[in-house]
């Protein structure tokens, strides 16, 4: 078991609200969000990047539209990857210039949506999309900002499902063989799109700076290209580099984030050099941190259902604790392998610690938090548990499975709570269905 906290058992107070308190109003599971934390961490993008540029919040992390709310009031930009997250951004107020549209397969619908909110950019991904959206722009009598995004061959180090900038995988357009360099032309050639700008994301959960300073490199490496055929003048429009997300952050005591104002420093750095040695101004360093901002400050509350003592060859147990979540709130842990801190959080308890499978309660057996852990010995039925870092890419993907009702979220601050999302109930799935 990699949890360090063998003996970290009490009674937990986030933001002041004990959390007890918050099982009985809002029932369990619970995602609970430090608005604060979350803030901070906006803020602290800025204070990093802030200086080269502009940091757009991946939405596709955690989005609702008080989340949406906060990152404007925080001074983000924000990017989205569906109509659908588009939607909410925009019902929230999300001002729409402030927005990126992203998606290796947008449809034609989502394309017009961007285009009649008037987004910021558009992040083209493919020669099918080129050609659509040039002729979507057209109809309108407009003309669409985009970047193009490509792939830089890096092999991020980390899971294979979210590293996205070696070639063999479906998005943006490949460095080798020239295919990044003729998505340009192909824009420059459309009347009705407008390069503003190149990106490139690697991977996600990243932790050495190895892999953004190749890809800033690479990207660069393109805009020399772009001079040396279309000339200084025209290249000069180009004047976002986005670099992607990808921050990792610490799930485990031994996860190791870099620090933001480094990364920024020596990004920044390699932008500037590397465009002055083409005769181009600095441009605008775009960065799009998700998880980064929104995983670190919320936990899931779960309540411990019932315990099982299993046994092993030669004699060993292994103690399975069912709490009333699962793989519905977070899908990370069978998906990726992915591994979070737990503890009791609803009272002290000295008993020695005993390894432990937190598992939820649905219908197979991989349905499981946390694969291996420590718990105290005498955890009963009723006791809350806490996973820890659970705020990007949880709730984002969780699912109906089994027909289990979503968690609320909700917010903490200044010792009071507040619900941004309330609990599914089972009126929200009949709505959707016709035959009743
Ligand atoms: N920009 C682009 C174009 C992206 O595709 C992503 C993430 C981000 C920014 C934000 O990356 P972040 O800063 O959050 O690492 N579901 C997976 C993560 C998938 C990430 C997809 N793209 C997980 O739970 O680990």
């Amino acid at each position: 078991p990699r949890n360090a906290v063998r003996d970290g058992s009490g009674e937990l107070t986030l933001a002041g609200v004990p959390v007890g308190d918050l099982a009985r109003e809002y029932g369990t599971p619970l995602f609970v969000v430090d608005e604060k934390d979350f803030r901070s961490r906006c803020a602290d993008m800025i204070g990093a990047f802030g200086q080269y540029g502009r940091v757009h919040y991946a939405s596709k992390a955690f989005l609702s539209t008080e989340i949406a709310r906060w990152v404007n009031e925080e001074g983000l930009c924000l990017d989205v990857c569906s109509g659908g997250e588009l939607a909410v951004a925009l019902h929230a107020g999300f001002p729409a210039e402030r927005i990126a549209l992203h998606g290796n397969n947008k449809s034609s619908a989502e394309l017009a949506a961007a285009l009649d909110a008037g987004v910021g950019h558009i992040v083209l991904d493919s020669l099918t999309e080129i050609d659509r959206l040039d002729a979507l722009a057209g109809e309108r009598g407009a003309v669409a900002d985009v970047l193009v995004r490509i792939t830089v061959g890096v092999e991020a180090h980390t899971h294979e499902f979210i590293a996205t900038a070696h070639e063999d995988q479906k998005f943006g357009f490949a460095l080798s063989g020239g295919v990044a360099m003729d998505a340009v032309r192909r824009v420059f050639a459309t009347d009705n799109l407008r390069l503003v700008g190149l990106h490139s994301h690697i991977g996600s959960q990243i932790f050495d700076m190895d892999g953004f300073e190749l890809a800033a490199h690479r990207v660069l490496g393109l805009l020399k290209e772009i001079v040396s055929e279309f000339g200084v003048d025209k290249t000069a429009q180009l004047e976002i580099i986005d670099l992607g997300g990808g921050l990792g952050i610490s799930y485990l005591e031994e996860d190791d984030p870099l620090p933001v104002k480094d990364v920024a420093d020596t990004l920044a750095d390699i932008v500037r050099r590397e465009s002055a040695a083409v005769g181009l101004p600095m441009p605008t360093l775009a960065v799009e941190p998700g998880r980064a901002i929104a995983g670190p400050g919320t936990v899931t509350v779960y309540e411990v259902g019932t315990i099982k003592d299993v046994e092993l060859e030669r004699g060993a147990i292994r103690r399975y604790v069912s709490v009333d979540g699962g793989m519905s709130d977070n899908i990370r842990t069978v998906l990726y392998q992915a591994e979070y801190d737990v503890r009791l959080v609803s009272r002290v308890s000295s008993a020695p610690a005993v390894v432990s499978r937190v598992v939820g309660k649905h219908c197979e057996s991989g349905d499981v938090v946390i694969k291996d852990c420590w718990l105290p010995g005498d955890l009963r039925p009723g006791d809350l548990l806490a996973v820890a870092a659970t705020g990007a890419y949880c709730y984002s993907m969780s699912s109906r499975y089994n027909m289990v009702m979503r968690p609320p979220v909700v917010a903490v601050a200044d010792g009071a709570s507040r619900l941004l999302i309330r609990r599914e109930t089972i009126e929200d799935f009949l709505r959707l269905e016709v035959s009743k």
